[in-house]
């Protein structure tokens, strides 16, 4: 993997790049659609490009447990499995760490889970990340880290993030020279622990001298206001270097994706496009609606009036509203393909207005037009 940094916005931290990977480029700040099993849900691949995707995120965990490495790899890694021509990124399973707590047990070696499929008792240790991850064909994978909620006592959020660094370095020790290993900065809500998070994670070096590829924000979008998010997202970056990419995971809002650019990040994912569309939630260039609300039953304009996605082209909101109401799936489908689109097109726009320069009080007009309407 190489990040290109292009170009820095003079009057603010938002930056525009380029990553480059076995699988083709894309240009940063990048969303990436969640497709935790292999499948944006409902979308073909052809339809994921379309709506303006450069990379996809998958759960490694999942895969991991099915259909397993072994014949992702022989269908010639996960891009080719997914029919998906591009780059990759795979999380590891330390979400899940956190999202299945009742039934994990952490170790010093590893997370011993218990299969969501089948109830069997599997391992995953660091080192197991990154050989499943190398032998999927992962473009860019994330360390196994150990997420707790932030609000966890303080030795508890302690014990986290130190075994969180020493499972990174763990990790770093058996990377691939060619392969793109990014760590997690935890700390939950306190500067000095995240500062030490941050710094440890930019100096860490493996046994063959291998070092981070980029770094991820961890811990972040369970519960914490907007305003701690935003500087401690702030604090972290200030601390990273500048040279390598910046992921802040499953975030958030487009207001969120605004704010964290602003501040100098280059990736995002978050299921909210794709799991509340297939919900109903219609993200628009006026803010939030729910188009099984009974208002739009007989509004015959598109989902958004700017947008050009397949949906807003041919159909109207009443139409949507009725497959909604009849439970067809086409329903959640034309509204997936119209919050990626939005989604995909806020970041294209933003590369657009950072290269311009223009970037930060156009992210303020859009916030404050975002915030005017219901949510
Ligand atoms: N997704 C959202 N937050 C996190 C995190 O802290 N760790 C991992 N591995 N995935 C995440
Ligand atoms: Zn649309």
């Amino acid at each position: 993997m190489k990040f290109h940094l292009e170009k820095a916005n003079p009057s603010s931290k938002a930056r525009t790049g380029c990553i480059d990977t076995n699988n083709g480029s894309f240009e940063t700040p990048a969303f990436m659609p969640v497709a935790t099993r292999g499948t944006i849900r409902g979308l073909t691949a052809g339809q994921v490009r379309e709506a303006g995707a450069g990379i996809l995120l998958v759960n490694l965990f999942h895969l991991w447990l099915r259909p397993g490495e072994k014949i992702i790899r022989e269908a010639g890694g996960i891009s080719s499995f997914m029919g998906w021509n591009g780059p990759v990124l795979a999380d590891s399973g330390g979400y899940q760490i956190y999202s299945l707590s009742g039934s994990v047990k952490i170790r010093e070696e590893g997370a011993f889970f218990q299969s969501p499929y089948d109830g069997r008792k599997v391992f995953l240790s660091p080192e197991d990340v990154v050989s499943v991850g190398s032998g999927m064909g992962i473009d860019l994978i994330m360390v196994l880290d150990h997420l707790v909620s932030p609000d966890s006592p303080p030795d508890v959020l302690r014990e986290a993030r130190d075994r969180t660094l020493r499972w990174a370095r763990r990790s770093l020790d058996v990377a691939p020279p060619d392969g793109a290993l990014f760590g997690i900065v935890q700390g939950g809500c306190d500067t000095d622990a995240r500062k030490w998070s941050a710094e440890t994670l930019s100096f860490m070096t493996g046994r063959e001298g291998q070092t981070f590829s980029g770094f991820g924000i961890g811990g972040l979008g369970i519960g914490e206001s907007f305003e701690v998010r935003n500087r401690i997202v702030g604090e972290t970056l200030d601390v990273l270097p500048r040279e390598k990419p910046r992921y802040l995971m499953g975030i958030g809002y487009p207001e969120d994706l605004l704010a964290g650019i602003a501040q100098g990040v280059d990736l995002f994912d978050c299921v909210l496009p794709t799991r509340n569309g297939r919900n109903g939630m219609v993200f628009t260039s006026k803010g939030r609606l729910l188009i099984r609300n009974a208002r739009f039953q007989e509004e015959d304009s598109p989902l958004d009036d700017g947008c050009s996605c397949a949906a807003c082209k041919s159909y109207s909101r009443a139409y949507i509203h009725h497959l909604f109401r009849n439970g067809e799936m086409l329903g959640p489908i034309l509204n997936t393909i119209h919050n990626l689109t939005y989604y995909l097109d806020l970041m294209q726009q933003s590369r657009i207005e950072i290269r311009q320069g223009t970037f930060n009080a156009w992210a303020q007009q859009k916030m404050d037009s975002l915030q005017q309407t219901e949510r």
